[in-house]
């Protein structure tokens, strides 16, 4: 995509994102998000071209300003918009596809124990809320939503939710995940073998039933018992 329609994508993700957008000059001029995306195109430039001091002088001038720090070497996709800012970090081996939102005090990083690929891969139309830290080299699948402040440290598939510390996650394919604990109605181990018990005692029962009649029917012989002998004796 040439330098121009990059630009005019990035400026659109705000229209279409952003309900507050009124017009084309208060968006150039007071979007410190498009700000740091259009400053991290040309530090991303600079790192590709190997001019990786260039590269970090660029990205925190723009840290400086918009309190947006992306690494020079993150690819980002189209359309990313990124709502507020401030306090959003980006990692070096950080891939974000196309149609993203990122709210603000988002950290897309390592966890500190890896090496080489350290950090997230973002599908296409992601939502991550403010707050939310997604920490490790998985990724997100397309159309996910990670909810506000949550703490992601596994792969997420597609078109799901994730909420909380540890992240899980709720919904997925737009149907609610029911794995939470119900402490109100927490399983008692000894009713469900009474339970299980009672099942076999019916069963037994209706076996026996079932069984009855055909014993009726089988006609017994009747027992000869030998009579008494007297002169014998
Ligand atoms: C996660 C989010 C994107 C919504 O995604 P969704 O797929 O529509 O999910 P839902 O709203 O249906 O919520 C699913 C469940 O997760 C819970 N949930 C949602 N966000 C949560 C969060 N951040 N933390 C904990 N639980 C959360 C909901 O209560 C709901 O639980 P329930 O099924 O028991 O009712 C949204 O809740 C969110 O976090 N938005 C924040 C946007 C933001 O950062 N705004 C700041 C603007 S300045």
């Amino acid at each position: 995509m040439g330098f121009w329609r990059t630009i005019r994508s990035d400026i659109d993700a705000v229209f279409e994102n952003d309900p507050a957008a009124r017009g084309w000059f208060e968006v150039i001029f007071t979007y410190s998000g498009l700000h740091a995306i259009w400053a991290h195109r040309v530090a991303h430039f600079f790192y590709r071209r190997r001019l990786f001091s260039m590269a970090r002088i660029i990205s925190q001038v723009s840290r400086f300003f918009t309190g947006i720090e992306i690494h020079p070497g993150a690819r980002i996709g189209r359309k990313l918009f990124i709502d507020h800012g401030m306090g959003v970090v980006i990692g070096e081996t950080c891939e974000i596809g196309d149609e993203v939102i990122i709210y603000q005090g988002v950290t897309l990083g390592g966890t500190g124990k890896e090496k080489g690929k350290r950090h997230p891969t973002i599908g296409n139309r992601v939502v991550i809320a403010s707050g939310a830290k997604v920490l490790g080299s998985f990724s997100v699948g397309d159309h996910s939503n990670i909810g506000a402040n949550s703490v992601v440290l596994r792969e997420v598939p597609p078109n799901s939710t994730v909420v909380g510390i540890p992240g899980r996650i709720v919904k997925r394919n737009g149907k609610r995940i029911e794995d939470r604990l119900d402490h109100t109605n927490l399983p008692d181990p000894l009713i469900e073998t009474f339970r299980f018990m009672q099942k076999e005692i019916n069963e037994l029962k209706a076996e026996i039933d079932r069984l009855k009649p055909k014993a009726d029917s089988v006609e017994s012989e009747p027992v000869s018992v030998p009579a008494y002998d007297k002169k014998r004796s």
